[in-house]
This record gives C-alpha cells, structure tokens and sequence, in this order.
C-alpha cells in the first residue's frame, strides 16, 4: 500500500489509541483512598498501563495503615500475597526476614538506585544488602497546618512554640472556631504526641528515647513535661473528634471551622484537591519548636516474592516506574511530599516542598533528621502499637503527666 499523508494520520492515530496488549498485571495493596492520595496513586496506575502491565487495585482504607497492614498479613500467611505493597521502615527488614520479599536489585543496578538515593532513605529499602522495596517519596510529619483567616478573626498568631500554641489557640476557641482539628485514632494521636515529643524535647532527646528506647531517657523530667503539654492539648479538640479520619480533620481547616491541624504533608494533598493555594488559603508552618528538624516518613514499595516470571516482569516494570523522574514528580506534587530522588527540578513545587526540601538537608547536617515512629519508621511494630495505645489512653483520660509517663515507659519496656 502506498502511504500518503492521510494513511499515515490513520495509523498513527491509531497506534496512539490502541492500549499496549496487557501482558502482565500487578495486585498493589496500598491505604491511599483520601482524594489527594487516590489523585497520587492513580498516577502509578496510568504509568504501569502505558508500559503495558495493569493494575489490580488492593485499597485498604484507614489512615496510617493500620488495617491494611492487618489485611496484608492474613493474605502473605495464607500463601497468596500481592506483588508489592506499600510496606515502610523497619518492617521492611520483618518482612524480609520472614522471607517473603522478592530482590530487586537488578532493576535497582540498571537505574543506578545507590546513586539516586541519599542514603538514609536506600538504607531502608534494603535487606541484607539488597533492594526488596522502592521509594515514591519523603513525607515531612512535624508540620502545621493553619487557616490565615481564622487567625486573623481570632487576632491569633502562627505559633513558633508549644507555649505559644497554647496562648494562639485559645484566643481562636474564644473567637468560636475549634483551634484544633484532630480525629481521635491512635495513629492521629501518636502524630500529634511524636511533634510534642519533638518541640517540647529536641531532636537528642527524641532519638534517645524514641529511637534507641533508652529507659533513663524515657523515664525523664523531660517526659514529663511532654505528657504535660500533650494533655493540655485536649481542651482544643471538639467532642466529635473521636473516630474522624484525618482528612476530614483537615477539611475542618479547609472550611474555615478550624484554625489548625498538626499532620504530615500528605495534608497538603487535601488543600491541592479543594483547590486551596499556599499563603492566601492555608499556611504550613513546622509544628511548634520543630523549625531546625525534620521528622521523616519515607513511603514504599515493598515487592512479594513472585512464582512466574510474567510476575516478576511486571513487579520489575513497577520498580522501574517509582524511580523515574517523571513519576516521582507528578506523584509528589499530588500527594504534598518530596520525591525520595536526588536531583529533581524544584520549580513546579510550591513553598511547602521547598521548605521540606531545604529542612531535609539542613536537618541531616545537624541531627535534626529523626525517623517518624508514629509512621513506622523507627522501631518494631510492636513498640509503636504499644506507644500508640499508650499515648491515646493518656489522651482520652485526665491521667496525669507522671501517670503517662510510667504507663509509656512499661510498654515500651513490655514490647522492645
Ligand atoms: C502514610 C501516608 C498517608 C498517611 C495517611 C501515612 O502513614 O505514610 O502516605 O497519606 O499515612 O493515610
């Protein structure tokens, strides 16, 4: 057939239209169901169908992931796991310990990973010395989020310390708005405790107690004074906190009922949903007396041991994806972090992601860079379920500082 320039129209339109044959298929287990999360993920799903694999959805609903990770368990031990899920920090090694998670390290050789990675963020996708997981991103957790009008209705101002928080938010109760905006679930306590823990003792103390679980160090004045100022923060939270998922929380702030909410950037994501712009709509500050220190929450892929290799094609195509610049840009921009890449172009972000950015090399050269524990990242499933349940009965009770205190430091001592 003779080609001209009609026939060639044909074709290639056609050839634009005509989906990939879908060869393989991934099963992704994953707790991204808020809106700027599903807008997130929605973007791996339109990657991995353009490259020819589709995608199974595996949506575990509840923020933190505490149920998909339960859901995620009773399948790996009935023998029929996903190809990857969204698996993070030290249960990375768990998993990998009990021999569930496939290697990847060719992918990881071929696309040069120890390169493009920082080091704190590769370590913790390997196991044994070999890459079982990929990174989509790097979630700041100590931030505020507030609300510029009611702050100024309430003739309040962004607070810098916990002290000042407490004086901020009254004036925004007194004016008739919830000051803060807070679902009652443990991990939403943990976050809000973990950026207490942080303002009110630094990023030494944190690590020592938090990270190395050092019974003097959690057994401190300095604990005290945490447990002191976390309870004050329950007269700010209203009656029908209990439960709320934290999106709704943020969509407090969001409408303007609320004036703050202390959560991790994928926050942001809700704002980019409502189309709410950074300084005019919302303000994202560091949480209270965190400024110099970066609380991390790196989000990944951890892939499942495949037993064809048309599985394991399409699990190395998803590898391959979550570290290409395209992806890693797009991805983050939808869910308020930064990507887990070295390298990345900064002009499509905004001022949140670039003070995240710069406080994430700041923070790594002073000590300020600590691993966020109420998001998985620092110790054993089992401390953090036993910080977690301690931490919210503290807050839903008028226990005192001490009690607290020496309810934490038995749990932990119980759970490590
Ligand atoms: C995850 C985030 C997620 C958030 C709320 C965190 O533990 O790292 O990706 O958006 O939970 O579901």
């Amino acid at each position: 057939m003779k080609m001209n320039l009609a026939t060639l129209t044909v074709a290639s339109t056609l050839a634009f239209n005509v989906p990939l044959a879908q060869s393989s298929d991934v099963e992704v287990l994953h707790w991204w169901t808020s809106g700027g999360e599903a807008a997130s993920v929605k973007y791996l799903k339109t990657k991995l169908n353009n490259s020819g694999v589709s995608w199974t959805d595996f949506a575990v609903a509840g923020g933190g992931g505490e149920n998909a990770m339960t859901v995620l368990k009773s399948r790996a031990i009935s023998g029929n796991p996903p190809t990857a899920a969204q698996i993070k920090g030290p249960s990375i090694q768990e998993w990998g310990d009990l021999g569930f998670l496939a290697n990847i390290d060719s992918v990881a050789k071929a696309n040069n990973w120890d390169s493009m990675l920082p080091a704190v963020v590769s370590d913790v996708m390997k196991h044994k010395g070999s890459y079982v997981a990929a990174p989509v991103n790097v979630h700041r957790v100590n931030w505020l989020w507030a609300n510029p009008e009611v702050f100024r209705k309430s003739g309040a101002t962004i607070p810098t310390t916990w002290s000042d928080f407490i004086v901020q938010a009254k004036k925004i109760q007194d004016a008739g708005y919830i000051a803060l905006a807070h679902g009652g679930q443990p991990w939403q306590d943990a976050t809000v405790f973990e950026a207490v823990v942080l303002g009110v003792g630094g990023a030494d103390y944190y690590k020592k107690a938090f990270v190395d679980l050092d019974m003097s160090t959690l057994k401190s004045d300095t604990t005290k004074a945490v447990f002191k100022t976390f309870g004050e923060l329950r007269q700010f939270v209203d009656a029908n906190s209990p439960g709320r998922d934290w999106n709704v929380a943020t969509s407090m702030v969001i409408n303007g009922k609320a004036g703050m909410q202390i959560m991790g950037d994928w926050a942001k994501g809700e704002f980019k949903v409502a189309n709410k712009n950074v300084g005019t709509d919302f303000v994202c500050v560091s949480a209270p007396g965190t400024s110099g220190s970066f609380t991390f929450n790196i989000d990944s892929f951890a892939f499942f041991k495949q037993k064809n290799t048309e599985d394991t094609k399409a699990q190395n195509v998803m590898a391959k994806e979550i570290l290409s610049t395209d992806f890693q840009k797009v991805f983050n921009l939808n869910k308020g972090s930064i990507p887990a890449k070295l390298g990345m172009a900064r002009t499509e972000f905004d001022s949140c992601a670039h003070d995240s950015m710069d406080a994430f090399v700041a923070s790594s050269q002073t000590g300020g860079l600590v691993p966020s524990f109420a998001h998985g990242m620092a110790v054993s499933e089992a401390v953090s379920g036993a910080i977690n349940d301690t931490v919210t009965n503290y807050f839903n009770s008028s226990l005192s500082p001490s009690e607290g205190m020496n309810q934490l430091v038995s749990a932990i001592a119980a759970a490590k």
